[in-house]
């Protein structure tokens, strides 16, 4: 059993903020006391989300209405700029964002497809990073985590650009970890949340509706271990839905 972390004071970056995990997320880092930074594309699903953030009696949250796909590498420096404005720091950052169109064979994948995913599983992540690597440094104790998936990670056919982009981050966030690991606050770790019945779930497994899978909910106490303060010290591991170091 995972002791319940106390995130006040903290302030936490999460990408995807409106999706099934993101959401669910957001509200659990909100009620354990930390204010919470939504990124997303939705503006209905992060008003929905700040509402009920508001509502429980959460910190309250900042809206980062961003999408992936479009935006140029300024208006990451931008958005830099704005956290930097309204906060000064980052303590948590995470990568939970994901595009994927479908099962598709490689042989069939329109580029387009492939450009775009990569633009927003891949290149986005990095840019994000690169670009909030400062305030991440202003905290006494900052986590990046990256969202894998392990069917992407066995190389299982037919997840494309999305399975390719899982496995690139996996090396990312390694690699960081590494350059982080001297003279930094920073800790840089990844998680497989397993199969849990979200929108991107449904992509997958047509005709299995999502309540089939694990919800949510059950992911949450691996999210804030990683993203509070008791994984201090733990850097570079990959981690899965019970909180598992996999190695
Ligand atoms: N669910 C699973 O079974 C499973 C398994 C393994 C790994 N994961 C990982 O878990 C993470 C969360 O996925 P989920 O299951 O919660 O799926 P989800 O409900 O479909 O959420 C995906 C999120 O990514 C956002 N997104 C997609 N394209 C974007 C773009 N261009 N710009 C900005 N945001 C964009 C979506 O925004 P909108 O809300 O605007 O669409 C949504 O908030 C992903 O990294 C996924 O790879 C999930």
């Amino acid at each position: 059993m995972m002791p319940t972390p106390d995130l006040s004071n903290r302030i936490i970056l999460v990408t995807g903020a409106g999706g099934g995990i993101g959401a669910t997320v957001s509200r659990a880092l909100a009620a354990h006391g930390a204010t919470v930074a939504l990124l997303g594309r939705g503006t209905r699903a992060l008003e929905r989300l700040y509402d009920s953030i508001v509502d429980a009696g959460g910190p309250e949250p900042a809206i980062c209405h961003f999408k992936f796909e479009s935006e140029p590498p300024e208006a990451y420096a931008q958005l830099a700029e704005t956290l930097a404005g309204n906060f000064g720091r980052l303590d948590g950052l995470l990568h939970n964002a994901a595009l994927l169109h479908g099962l598709t064979p490689l042989a069939n994948l329109p580029l387009q497809e492939w450009l775009r995913a990569v633009q927003v599983n891949l290149n986005a992540p990095f840019l994000l990073t690169q670009t909030c690597l400062p305030l991440l440094k202003n905290s006494d104790d900052a986590s990046v985590v990256f969202t894998l998936d392990g069917a992407a990670l066995e190389g299982r056919a037919y997840y494309g650009a999305y399975g390719a982009c899982k496995w690139a981050q996996q090396g990312l966030a390694r690699m960081l970890a590494r350059e982080t690991e001297v003279n930094t606050p920073i800790r840089v770790n990844t998680i497989d949340p397993g199969p849990v019945g979200t929108q991107l779930r449904t992509t997958i497994a047509t005709g299995t509706p999502s309540s089939d899978f694990p919800a949510p909910e059950t992911v949450v106490p691996a999210y804030l271990h990683l993203l509070g303060p008791d994984s201090r010290g733990c850097s570079g591991k990959h981690f899965n839905a019970a909180g598992d170091c996999l190695d």
